[in-house]
């Protein structure tokens, strides 16, 4: 299987190191060899941690789409919009499959790229977009299949768990550890979508979407970061026995679905208190499997990687599963 990856930072330099490290075993898990024939970035000069030798540059990412040598289209550039959603528009309606970690474009765009991806009759894939190397994703799609969702609740997104957890068990204030989550690469350099709780909406819509077979709907999703919470804040939610996670909350009652992203006061004795640095979590109800808890990286070229490429393996396996778990809002 032929792959065009675009995209050459923290996941795709991950992708490149992974699909190089574990060529024999993709190969055997996926029946047959996986390999990356082209790539883009921005800049063609640029020291990369990943072996680029014998792999073709292309200038512009949307050429990948009309290659005739790639099956399947990786997107691991970023983005609402713009060369992403375009690449991802123009790859679909070529007929090549997709692979992306765009949370923020598949949260946004992700229906509209489903019926693309239906139409012509191949797979839009994106469990890296989710808690990184968590397979949270395939986990709903096709683990927990028959069951009626009833709640969901996460820790979406490592950076405000880093920052939670700094000022809790260490005393520091908020500008001092989003500065250290900074420097230790947790957060973007503008951290807006992290602190702000838009990342952990944008995968919370995602989480939603597979659980409750409803279309991603930022605006259905009431949200507060953790830009407000201080000192004080976490001192009283100790001395009450727990610790504030920001969480990504989705419940299913009353024939409704209510969704929320906030901090909120986690006791000591439940599962998500205990997820430390920059962590993610999720804690799950299905009907008839009961509860089922998830944790594990989040973020992180690769870790995120791994999801990549479990995606890579599936569609060249064969499988077909609805992007969203049901082709009933195609
Ligand atoms: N990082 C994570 O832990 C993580 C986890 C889950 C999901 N994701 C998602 O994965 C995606 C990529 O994240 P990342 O952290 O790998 O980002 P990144 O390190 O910033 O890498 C982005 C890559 O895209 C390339 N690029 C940007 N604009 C481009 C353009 N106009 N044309 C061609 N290439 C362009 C950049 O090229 P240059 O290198 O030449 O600048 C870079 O290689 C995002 O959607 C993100 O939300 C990331």
């Amino acid at each position: 299987m032929r792959v065009g990856l675009a995209g050459l930072g923290n996941v795709g330099a991950g992708t490149l190191r992974l699909v190089g490290a574990h060529a024999d075993l993709l190969e055997k898990r996926a029946g047959q060899p996986i390999e990356i024939v082209a790539v883009s970035a921005r800049s063609r000069s640029k020291a990369r941690d990943c072996d680029l030798d014998g792999i073709d540059w292309v200038e512009d990412p949307r050429l990948l789409a009309i290659r005739q040598d790639i099956d399947v289209v990786v997107e691991v550039i970023g983005g609402v919009k713009g060369i992403a959603l375009e690449l991802a528009q123009a790859a679909l309606g070529a007929g090549k499959h997709l692979v992306t970690a765009n949370k923020a474009m598949i949260a946004a765009h992700g229906i509209e790229l489903a019926k693309k991806a239906e139409k012509a009759g191949v797979q839009l894939v994106f469990e890296a977009a989710v808690c990184g190397g968590v397979p949270i994703l395939k986990t709903l799609r096709e683990g927990l299949a028959a069951n009626q969702i009833s709640s969901l609740r996460g820790i979406l997104n490592g950076t405000c768990n880093y920052i939670l957890n700094q000022m809790g068990d260490k005393g520091m204030d908020f500008a001092t550890a989003l500065d250290e989550a900074q420097r230790k690469g947790y957060a973007e350099a503008d951290p807006t979508d992290d602190i702000g709780g838009f990342d952990t909406a944008n995968k919370l819509a995602i989480l939603s979407a597979l659980a409750f077979g409803i279309e991603p709907d930022l605006s259905a999703i009431f949200i507060e970061g953790i830009r407000d919470i201080t000192q004080g804040d976490l001192r009283d939610a100790s001395a009450r026995g727990g610790r504030i996670k920001l969480l990504g909350i989705a419940n299913f009652f009353d024939g409704k679905i209510i969704q929320r992203v906030q901090p909120i006061f986690v006791p000591l004795t439940e599962s998500l208190a205990q997820v430390g640095g920059a962590s993610n979590a999720i804690e799950l109800h299905g009907d008839f499997a009961g509860e089922i808890f998830l944790s594990g990286v989040g973020a992180g070229g690769d870790a995120t990687a791994s999801s990549v490429v479990s995606d890579l393996i599936d569609i060249a396996r064969g499988n077909r599963s609805p992007a969203f778990g049901t082709r009933s809002m195609l």
